[in-house]
Order: structure tokens, then sequence, then C-alpha cells
């Protein structure tokens, strides 16, 4: 997709205007001028019923608006007293659910004036390139017939001018918060479309199966967005590597599969050599049987997701290239099958991590830590960083907590808790926290090995946070447990490609 932006829509020239209307047919500050332009075709339909403005509602119409430009899309906004980010992203997912069905190859976006509550215009500009960018995704990589791409190829946003600004004002119209210089515009538009295709990215690896998406695929990206990006580097570990760090624990869960686990390291530098970098480590597993452990049947199928974390990782650290952030930042993917067979781990097993804890695997099917656990070891012997972030599908207790909605974190370090908490709100892919308490920690005692792999029936998802925490007290590390967020179920099956926009919200925003 192509993006501009346009000082006003005086002359419309692309092939869909598209405004807000608010709720009982309210007319936006740009609906109204349309209206104006149209001989009152908006008030028209207004009347009729046949629109209202309910929030996420949308309505394609033919209105001839000069030469070129013949088609009007309303946008429901909903209350206008009600109108915040949330609110904002729902007209525009649902406006351009509609767009994309149309025939129209580009639309201006002419929301010039909108105010949105407690966002600014830019961050306005940025949402509209990444929704565009999201809506426009789909799958087919395994479907034998490709699918038609979308008309739609170039949008448009308006903006206001400081003088339409201080016009405005003083009429006393409502209008967005503060003056955006056109080049702010353009930069946010950019930044949109930029956070939008990594989310895509991490879409596109999590819906892959897992006979193609496999640790030696996952390798094979990273190496593919090294190639492509200066600023990237990459090193993929073996296993006959990982045996030489000690990596026991990660070993143990691809034992039981033909597929070799791979140590994926890509590097991003943006900022001065000497930096420590932001580290982000993501659960690899491309799928997860439960091993001896076997899960049931029941969505099965669902376990190749198991490597969303993987995916934001990979996807955040392309982000971070193309936003050219000036940080360091290093994404480590823990990448494993985790099968069933005569060679596989057994309940009762006990191995030795990298960090030289030994562990008894009392079950197979929590092998997320233990991948994890180890990647979290090389990744602070090896970067010393500044922060670790790490992301993993890993406890169905996650979704029994927070359903979808949600990346449930824990932490050991508040500041960084508190900033990840706050940049979820305002990128709406939102965290909340689970106390990551001492009382929590001797679930997981061990009477053979120096603790256990799982804990008791409850509280699953601290418990697994808590073993995740004996390999990272030297390190300022939150966790994220996607379980529910990284993908849907049912008819809407696919992958969400959460939380990229979190951690690209959070790592933009970090300093120099
Ligand atoms: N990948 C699963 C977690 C999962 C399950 C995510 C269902 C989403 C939906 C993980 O490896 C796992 O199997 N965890 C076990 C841990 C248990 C054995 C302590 C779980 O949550 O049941
Ligand atoms: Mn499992
Ligand atoms: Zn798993």
């Amino acid at each position: 997709m192509k993006y501009s932006i346009k000082q006003d829509n005086a002359k419309p020239d692309s092939d869909c205007t598209v405004v807000a209307v608010y709720s009982k047919g309210a007319l936006s500050r740009e609906a109204k001028k349309l209206d104006a332009a149209t001989g009152k075709a908006l008030s028209k339909v207004i009347k009729s019923g046949d629109f209202a403005g309910k929030l996420g509602d949308a309505l394609l119409l033919h209105a001839p608006l000069g030469a070129k430009s013949h088609r009007v899309l309303l946008a429901g906004a909903g209350d206008s007293k009600k109108f915040d980010g949330k609110a904002c992203v729902k007209m525009l997912q649902g406006a351009l659910k509609i767009l994309l069905k149309s025939k129209a190859g580009s639309a201006c976006f002419d929301l010039a004036s909108l105010a949105v509550s407690d966002r600014d215009f830019k961050w306005l500009a940025e949402r509209v390139a990444l929704e565009a960018e999201r809506a426009a995704y789909r799958y087919d990589a395994t479907k034998s017939k490709k699918k038609k791409p979308y008309a739609l190829k170039s949008v448009s946003l308006t903006y206001l001018s400081r003088a339409d600004i201080n016009a405005a004002r003083k009429k006393g119209e409502p209008i967005g918060k503060e003056p955006t210089t056109p080049a702010q515009v353009s930069a946010a538009l950019k930044q949109g479309e930029a956070v939008g295709k990594a989310v895509n990215r991490a879409r596109e690896l999590g819906n892959l199966p897992g006979n193609i998406c496999t640790p030696t695929y996952l390798a094979a990206q990273a190496r593919k967005l090294a190639e492509r990006y200066k600023s990237l580097s990459v090193k993929v570990l073996g296993e006959a590597q990982m045996r030489r760090l000690g990596m026991g624990s990660l070993l143990s869960v691809a034992a039981g599969s033909a597929q070799e686990a791979k140590l994926i390291v890509l590097q991003y530098r943006g900022g001065a050599k000497s930096d420590k970098p932001y580290a982000l480590v993501g659960k690899g597993i491309t799928f997860d049987t439960g091993g001896i452990s076997l899960k049931a049947g029941l969505a099965m199928d669902e376990m190749k997701f198991d490597m969303c974390g993987a995916a934001s990782v990979i996807a955040t650290l392309y982000g971070v290239a193309e936003l050219r952030l000036p940080v360091n930042v290093v994404g480590v993917v823990a990448a494993a099958e985790n099968m069933p067979g005569s060679k596989a781990t057994k309940p009762g097993d006990i191995v030795t991590s990298m960090a030289g804890k030994t562990i008894e695997i009392l079950n197979t099917d929590a092998e997320g830590r233990l991948v994890l656990c180890d990647a979290l070891t090389y990744t602070e012997r090896e970067f010393k960083p500044r922060t670790v972030i790490d992301i993993a599908t890993l406890t169905g207790a996650a979704v029994a907590t927070f359903g979808k909605h949600v990346n449930a974190l824990m932490s050991n370090d508040r500041q960084l808790a508190d900033t990840l908490l706050e940049k979820g709100q305002h990128c709406l892919d939102p965290a909340w926290e689970l106390p990551l308490w001492d009382e929590y920690q001797s679930q997981l005692d061990s009477n053979f090995a120096d603790f256990a792999n799982i804990g008791s029936r409850y509280a699953g998802t601290i418990t697994a946070a808590c073993f995740l925490s004996r390999f990272t007290e030297k390190l300022k590390w939150a966790h994220l447990d996607i379980a529910g967020s990284a993908w849907h179920s049912g008819t809407e099956k696919a992958a969400t490609g959460r939380p990229v926009g979190l951690l690209l919200e959070y790592l933009r925003t970090r300093k120099k």
C-alpha cells in the first residue's frame, strides 16, 4: 500500500473518500463539507435511516464528487463523547473491511479534524496505516488457488494546516489536539506501515503449518532478514553447538523429534557499539504434541501456533530494522519441535541446564520453560542486556485467566513492568500483570533435582514464570505469556501477530 498526505479534500481525486459519522447521524467536520459538496447526499442517507453512525458500522455510497472520485464511505464513529483510541480503531477496522471489498483503487481518509479524546493526530495517522496494512493481510501460502489482490493500492490522509486549526478554534469547532506538521504526518504514516507489516509477518509465520514452519524454516527466515537489512546480523546454533554450551534443558525438548533444534540470534545495531542491547527471547516450539506427556487430540492442530513468541521476536526485529531505531536490539529464538519418540525425554528424567541447575521433568508438556531457560542464560551471558523480555505461548492457564484479550505479564522489575503496561494500553496491545511472589516458588520443589518443571494444579501461569525467574535473577526481566493473545480459535482461527505492537511500542520509546 502507498501512503500519502493531503492538506484537504477540496478537490477529491481518489476513488473513495472516507469520512466519520457519529451516533444518530451526526456528521464530522469533513462529512459536513462533503455533504455540502454533494447536494446533501449524506444527509439524505442519514434521514433515510440506512446509516446512523454506530461505532464500527460502515456504508459505501456512490455520490459524484467531481471528475475522478465517485465513492463516499461513511465510517461509523459512535458516540462523539466516547471517541477514544479504542473507538477510533474500531471505526477504522469497520471502514477498511468495506473499503477492501470495493473496487476502489485509492482512498482518501478525510479525517483531518477528528478529535480522538486520549490520543494525538500523529497517533491517528500511524493507526490509519497500521490498520490498513493489517486489514489487507490474507493468508493463502498453502492454498492452491491464490487470492486476487485487493483493488486498494493507495491511501491518503488529510491533515489540518495551522491556519485551518486557528480558524476552527475561533469558530469553536471540535478538532484534534495539536497542530501537526506535514512532515510529522508523513512520518507517522510510514511508521504505522512498518508496524503493520511487522505484525503481518508474525501472523504469517504463526499461520504456517508445523510441517513447513520448522526450527530450520524459522532460522532460514531470520537469515533472509539479515541478508535484506544491513543493520541486522544473524547467528544460528545447531544442536552440536548447543550441546557444547551445556543447553541440556533446551535439547531435552527436541530429543524426540526428527527436526533439529535451533537457537536463532538476530542482532540489530542502531545504537553505539558500546550500547547494551534490549533483548527479546521467544519460545519457538514449532509443534507441541506434549511429548511423552501427550496432549489430548482435540484442537491439537492449534499447537502449530506454539512458536508465536518466536514469530513475534523475528517480526519485531524486522520492524526495528524498518523503523531504524537508534538503539541496539537482540532477538533470541529457542526453536524446537516437541514430539514423543524412542529418544524423547520421559517424565522423571533429570536434565542439566546451561546455568548448571538440574531440572526434574515431571511433565514433558511443560516444554516452553525448558527451552526458554537456556535461551535466557545464553542471552544474559552473551549480551549483558539492558532489559530482557521473553515472549511465550507458555500456559493454558493464561488462556483460562485472561481469555484472548490480554498478554499476561510477570516481571522482576517494577519499572519495566510499568512501562510495558503503559505501552500496551497506548498501542492497544494490552498486558495485565500477575503477581510473581515468592510464595509460589515452593510449588517447584523436587526430591531429586534442584527443582521441577511444573508446580501443582493451581496458578499455572505464575509457577511457569517462577521457573523462568530462577534463570533471570541478574536481569531486568519481564515475561509475556501470550497463550491467549497470540491466536484466535474457531472459525476465526488465525495468528494475531501479538504482541509485536507492544514490543515495537516499547522499543520505539527507548532512549539512545
Ligand atoms: N503450549 C502449551 C500452552 C498452551 C496450551 C497454550 C493451550 C495455548 C493453549 C504449553 O507448552 C503447555 O503445554 N503447557 C502446559 C503446562 C502444564 C503441563 C504445567 C499447560 O498449560 O497445560
Ligand atoms: Mn506443552
Ligand atoms: Zn508449548
